[in-house]
């Protein structure tokens, strides 16, 4: 039996989205989106926004509008029926969900959690909403669960989210285990490019690093990064004395990988460096064509959605579909655990 098929994912609200978001997630988000086989609600991550900005209030109010309107740009259509755009903060029964959820993690397996305990590593008086974030984002998941046998409930995420999603599972287990079956095992799904490095060649793209190159950025400035992108170098193409180059070493190939839908080109360009056959210069100005043909639609379309796209009604509206779905959750799992006015 195939039962309702669900997405929901969602972002931090912590400004303008860079390509890592691109790659690693919405351009998967779009696709599913079109598969119009999925319920889907998209998530303004505007509380879990709060674990690492809070003392920047006025910026997350603005993000919420900001990252609606990349949503839009890169073609997430909350006009279709099937989709819903949802602002976690006005999603009261969520919080519930959030409380309940707590009392069935385990303190000892949030804490192996590997990606929030390399975030603990690199911050300093977290909040202990920090530490909660990943159980916190259960409460997310699960609050648009169909609760029925069969349904599935898809997670495209960024490969860094993973280790949430595991949780997720395992709680959810030993919720059904412990009070009967009432929730679904989400099913994570990562984005093409797991993990898209700086324009710096650095491991993690950071806006304070400055190695990201945002959605909505200038050409100009994106070509000055990429100018300055790192190459191998041993290689030498001059004269006679060719020495190899190392494609992993040259990030503005590591970016045609990421970028160039052309795939032929990119297995070519590979081959060249390596033969020391092909000028970084050349390849670098190929992927400022790259740049320019992916980003400029998009920067288009986010000109439109500025002037035109009613983003408080988007949000409303898909926020309302949200506690639509969440309102049975709540009174099942209550149900489940017990919570009850005494006869
Ligand atoms: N943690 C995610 C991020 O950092 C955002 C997020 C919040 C999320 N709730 C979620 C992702 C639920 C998937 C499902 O971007």
């Amino acid at each position: 039996m195939s039962g309702k098929k669900v997405v929901l994912t969602g972002m931090r609200t912590t400004g303008a989205l860079h390509l890592g978001h691109y790659v690693g997630a919405l351009d998967r988000w779009v696709h599913v989106q079109n598969t119009n086989e999925y319920e889907c609600y998209f998530l303004l991550a505007d509380v879990q926004a709060l674990t690492t900005h809070a003392d920047r209030p006025e910026m997350l109010e603005q993000s919420v509008r900001d990252v609606v309107l990349d949503w839009l740009s890169v073609g997430l259509d909350p006009s279709l029926k099937h989709v819903h755009f949802v602002q976690q903060s006005q999603v009261l029964e969520r919080y519930e969900l959030s409380t309940l959820f707590g009392m069935v993690a385990k303190y000892a397996e949030v804490m192996r959690d590997p990606t929030l305990k390399s975030e603990l590593e690199r911050l300093q008086e977290e909040s202990i909403g920090f530490v909660y974030y990943p159980v916190d984002q259960i409460a997310d998941i699960q609050m648009v669960d169909p609760m029925e046998q069969g349904a599935e409930l898809l997670v495209p995420v960024g490969e860094d989210q993973l280790p949430h999603l595991e949780l997720a599972r395992e709680v959810v287990r030993r919720f059904n285990s412990k009070y009967g079956q009432v929730f679904t095992e989400c099913q994570g799904l990562v984005g093409r490019v797991g993990r898209l490095v700086g324009t710096d060649g650095d491991a993690k793209m950071s806006k304070s690093i400055g190695n990201t190159i945002n959605l909505s950025e200038e050409l100009e400035s994106i070509n000055r990064k990429v100018d300055r992108m790192p190459i191998d170098p041993a290689r030498t193409v001059r004269g006679g004395n060719k020495v190899p180059g190392d494609p992993d070493k040259a990030i503005a190939i590591v970016y045609h990988r990421a970028l160039n839908p052309n795939v032929e080109e990119v297995v070519e360009i590979e081959r060249l460096y390596r033969e020391a056959s092909v000028g970084d210069g050349d390849i670098k100005a190929r992927l400022k064509e790259v740049f320019r043909d992916l980003l400029v639609p998009i920067q288009e379309q986010r000109a439109y959605f500025e002037k035109h796209a009613d983003v408080r009604g988007i949000v409303l509206e898909g926020t309302e579909a949200a506690r639509k779905a969440c309102r049975p959750v709540v009174a099942r799992m209550r149900e489940q655990m017990h919570l009850k006015l005494p006869t």
